[in-house]
């Protein structure tokens, strides 16, 4: 496997690219209605907690497998371990992101469906309540959310068979800093809002009886999910990286500033939420309710939310990339097939399941599974479940397995590094045991 693989040109090339991947839906979309659901402040502080002691380390170990190896999840593992099992984490890691890619699309075909609307006066007027019954009648109604589902994938096909850096690079360096500074915008506008007071109390001040094993897991799982780790993307992007790029910066700032907008989120929704009366615990369907009551309230209320439904859907595809980028890394470096072919099979196998999220909001809603539908399934397992399985391989390899003087040299150039030492410290105890005593807490065994 000599052949040579793209890089990254540049050094705001790799930043813009990874903070693509983290910032997506779920920093707008998941973040708030799981932080809605799970009670607030006391979420917020697990939350951070984890993206502390479990994900800033799994990034790194991440970044250290792909660009050392420079291969697909898959492939890094076999690459140094050839006889072990390891690899078979990468099973885990292209498993969830098909399925993560399944549902996910189906959301960010509802921000294409918003942008129509947006477009066409159907978002100029109303209240949360109205846009609720909006909502609901478009998420019920089949056709067009399968519709918009198989476009958001088709999009998505049409960029990945450019290659990532043709395709990402250049798209995430611009749209990335407009989607920061119009998040900004609208988040000063909540917090002139008459009820901020309140919704600022219900984030920031946590309530620490709410802490129960499955606001712990949510947390965990939320985490995982928004900093893109625990099934390969971070690891198949490192490895289109250049030796010279500086990896514990790209994973502090890629980590950051995915909670900053994740937080940002927060603010823009929850004091909307209280000053419009609604509750904040109201799954999936939150932010597409909340937001368009917000933008009609301003003046040239379709102008903001055009832009806003526009940028997010930029912000789906720069996500939606990378996690395809794992399956057919792996198919196109360890199946030997074009980069066409994979492209196309990644595809459709997203689009029969993504077809399957769609239509349970609408025609398939009875089906349950576990009590949950189909959608909310796909959320759950991959967040809750297969994320932080992957995750805590991937701490254990890099913390046990993988030789030091290799993680050095990849995090600190062979120098004596306080924060390696660090990271590999978490990797070697931190994570692993956290991620153990949350499922075993979440399983009734403690
Ligand atoms: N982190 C992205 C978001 O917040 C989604 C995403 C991209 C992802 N790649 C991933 C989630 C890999 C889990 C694993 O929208």
């Amino acid at each position: 496997m000599s052949q040579k693989r793209l890089q990254f040109t540049t050094k705001l090339g790799v930043i813009a690219t990874t903070v693509g991947s983290a910032v997506g839906l779920g920093n707008i979309w998941r973040f708030p209605y799981e932080a809605g659901e799970g009670g607030g402040g006391a979420f917020i502080v697990v939350y951070l907690l984890v993206i502390a002691l479990i994900g800033i380390p799994v990034i790194c170990a991440e970044f250290v497998l792909g660009r050392s190896s420079r291969r697909n999840i898959f492939g890094a593992f076999r690459h140094f371990s050839p006889k072990g099992k390891w690899h078979y984490v990468g099973y885990v890691g292209i498993l969830a992101s098909i399925m993560i890619l399944s549902f996910y699309s189906v959301v960010a075909g509802w921000t294409m469906e918003y942008i129509y609307q947006s477009v066409s006066g159907g978002l100029d007027y109303g209240t949360a309540a109205s846009f609720q019954g909006q909502f609901d009648e478009f998420s019920h109604g089949n056709w067009r959310p399968l519709m918009w589902t198989v476009a958001f994938l088709l999009c998505n096909l049409l960029i990945l068979r450019r290659g990532v850096q043709k395709g990402v690079e250049k798209m995430s360096n611009i749209m990335m800093p407009i989607l920061f500074v119009l998040l900004v915008v609208f988040c000063v506008n909540s917090l002139m809002m008459d009820k901020a007071g309140e919704g600022l109390q219900f984030l920031f001040n946590p309530d620490f009886s709410k802490v129960t094993p499955q606001v712990v897991i949510g947390a965990m799982g939320q985490a995982f999910f928004s900093l893109s780790i625990g099934l390969g993307t971070m690891m198949t992007y490192a490895s289109y990286f250049s030796k010279k790029t500086d990896l514990r910066l790209s994973a502090t700032i890629t980590a950051v500033l995915d909670t900053f907008v994740a937080i940002l989120a927060a603010v823009i929704i929850f004091p909307a939420v209280f000053s419009f009366g609604e509750s904040p615990a109201q799954g999936p369907a939150l932010v597409f309710e909340i937001l368009p009551a917000i933008f009609s309230q301003l003046p040239g209320s379709a102008v903001w939310s055009v832009l806003f439904f526009v940028l997010l859907f930029i912000a789906s595809l720069t996500s939606t990339i990378s996690m395809s980028e794992v399956s057919i890394a792996f198919l196109i470096d360890e199946k030997k097939m074009s980069r066409e072919k994979a492209t196309w099979l990644n595809t459709g196998i997203a689009i029969f399941f993504g077809a399957l999220c769609a239509l349970s909001f609408g025609c398939l809603g009875d089906v349950k599974i576990f009590g949950l539908t189909i959608f909310g399934l796909f959320d759950y397992v991959t967040s809750n479940i297969l994320l932080p399985v992957g995750g805590f391989f991937i701490s254990l390899y890099a913390g046990w397995v993988l030789d030091k003087r290799i993680f050095n040299r990849e995090l600190a150039d062979g120098r004596r590094s306080f924060f390696a030492w660090l990271m590999r410290f978490c990797l070697r105890w931190v994570a692993p045991a956290a991620i153990l005593i949350i499922f075993l807490s979440q399983i009734g065994v403690l």
